[in-house]
């Protein structure tokens, strides 16, 4: 039996229906494609996979110059045509894929990224999008998708496990995606496998990180078993797999203190809160003040598009001066997230949640005490805060490393001096925690005796005190 893609078969079905009547290319077009704007060398693609398969009935299949395709084989009547030998086994190359959802919307700021994660899948089975909460993994992974579907003959598939609580709904939802099984179907693991054999295909498999094991090992299955798949996941926390890239999404960039007004609608961040606020009709002076206070909020909320987003609903009915102010309480404020939206991007605070209840213990209370640091901290620093209580300066560092492997703290990029910090929204976060804790004062105490043995070395003095974020972490809780 041969097998063909499900485009260039939707081609060849288009061509059989018309019983040797000319198809359009747009005809071609709006069957194939019918949610998304390609170039017509797609059609060229198809067509050739498909003559490719006629041999040397190639011919069959006619160009009808500037104007489109006709199948040259004799029909009768009502009769379906009678195909050339070579074509009679073709059959659909499996049943219909879970396709791209639609967005309307552009993606702002992500052109260099959607060129290096193509180029990562192009040499690598396995990219996984990582990063928090909102930050665009799953926009990202769709445009990324779609371009590469677009321009080859790949095949793309959308999975999400964003609904999946265990081992057999990650199977059963790529299953159902793949179009050879239902969601609540007993699928067998080894059965995947057969569903994507022999197809170009890329898969999108949406929120990995509550069924991070799972996942992972399906993924290396079907990479394994078949060498024209190539997986591209979206997760907090990387998948660990064998033959894995990782691709860190970063937060839209963000105008800093003193840029100029022309500097600062230049930043991706300023540009997405705009053209969100035209979107809903709430358009935005771009006088310098008016500037200047969108780019507070861009940077305050550290770039990340879903924060964006729900800034954007509440300064489109209360304008951008109360929305500038409503900053300091930002988990009180920003919750009136898309109807649409899946419950954890409603608020800022689920965004948050939905990290955190995927944290040990240990980590969960590493993160409270490290809410104390406004800025970069060191990992000497952060174990000299942290480590109290039952955790010793081991504990800390170990959850250090599971929270940023969990995208919860950022490192910075430079290898010789790992340094780390919070997001801004993730500090507010962990400050609420930490209040909440009985251990605030505690907190607090270790870290000014830290910080006053660091100004007593006089060799030190010299060195950044950014690192450790200087006085305002005594000031940044004792404000609270
Ligand atoms: N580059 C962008 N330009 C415009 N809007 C964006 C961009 N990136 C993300 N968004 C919007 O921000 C919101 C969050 O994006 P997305 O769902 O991709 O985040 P995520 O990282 O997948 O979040 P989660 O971890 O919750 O799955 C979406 O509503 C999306 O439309
Ligand atoms: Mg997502």
């Amino acid at each position: 039996m041969l097998q063909v893609g499900s485009r260039a078969f939707d081609i060849l079905e288009l061509l059989i229906e018309a019983k040797g009547k000319t198809v359009t290319k747009d005809e071609i077009l709006r069957r194939v494609w019918p949610n998304s704007v390609v170039e017509e060398n797609n059609i060229h693609v198809q067509l050739s996979a498909l003559r490719k398969i006629f041999g040397d009935d190639k011919h069959a299949i006619r160009t009808i110059s500037g104007r489109g395709y006709r199948l040259t084989v004799p029909t009768e009547g009502d009769e379906p045509a009678a195909l050339p030998e070579a074509v009679q086994g073709v059959q659909a190359g499996a049943a219909r894929l879970n396709a791209l959802p639609v967005c309307h919307a552009p993606l702002i700021g992500r052109e260099g990224a959607i060129a290096d994660i193509t180029r990562a899948l192009s040499g690598t089975p396995i990219v996984t999008l990582l990063g928090p909460g909102g930050i665009g993994k799953t926009q990202l992974g769709i445009a990324v998708a779609r371009s590469i579907a677009a321009a080859t003959d790949m095949e793309a598939c959308f999975i999400t496990l964003a609904a999946v609580e265990n081992a057999q709904g990650v199977v059963s939802a790529i299953a159902q995606a793949l179009g050879v099984g239902r969601a609540d179907d007993e699928f067998p693991r080894q059965s995947l496998v057969a569903a994507v054999l022999g197809r170009n295909l890329l898969v999108v498999l949406d929120n990995c990180e509550h069924v991070i094991e799972s996942a992972a090992t399906v993924c290396e299955l079907l990479v394994q078993a078949s060498a024209d798949l190539r997986i591209l996941a979206t997760s907090r926390e990387p998948l660990r797999t064998r033959d894995e890239k990782f691709y860190r999404v970063v937060p839209l960039d963000t105008p800093d203190t003193e840029a100029s007004p022309q500097a600062t609608l230049a930043c991706s961040s300023v540009r997405m809160f705009l053209a969100q606020m035209r979107a809903v009709n709430a358009d935005v002076e771009t006088d310098p003040g008016s500037l200047e206070m969108v780019a507070t909020i861009c940077r305050r909320l550290d770039g990340v598009p879903l924060a964006l987003e729900l800034a954007v609903a509440r300064a489109a009915v209360f304008g951008i001066r109360r929305a500038v102010s409503e900053l300091d309480d930002r988990f009180q404020f920003l919750r009136g997230g898309r109807r649409t939206a899946p419950p954890r991007q409603q608020t800022l605070e689920a965004a948050l949640d939905w990290s955190y209840q995927l944290l040990s213990m240990t980590e969960r209370i590493v993160l409270h005490r490290l809410g104390i640091f406004p800025a970069r901290f060191s990992l000497e620093a952060a174990c000299a805060v942290a480590a109290c209580g039952r955790l010793s300066p081991n504990d800390v560092t170990e959850a250090i490393v599971g929270l940023a492997s969990k995208c919860v703290v950022m490192t910075t990029f430079d290898s010789r001096t790992k340094e780390y910090f919070l997001l801004e929204t993730t500090r507010e976060y962990a400050l609420r925690k930490l209040q909440q804790s009985d251990e605030a004062d505690e907190v607090l105490t270790r870290s000014a005796a830290y910080l006053a043995r660091f100004y007593e070395q006089p060799c030190r003095r010299g060195f950044r005190a950014a690192t450790l974020g200087n006085d305002l972490a005594t000031e940044s809780v004792a404000s609270r």
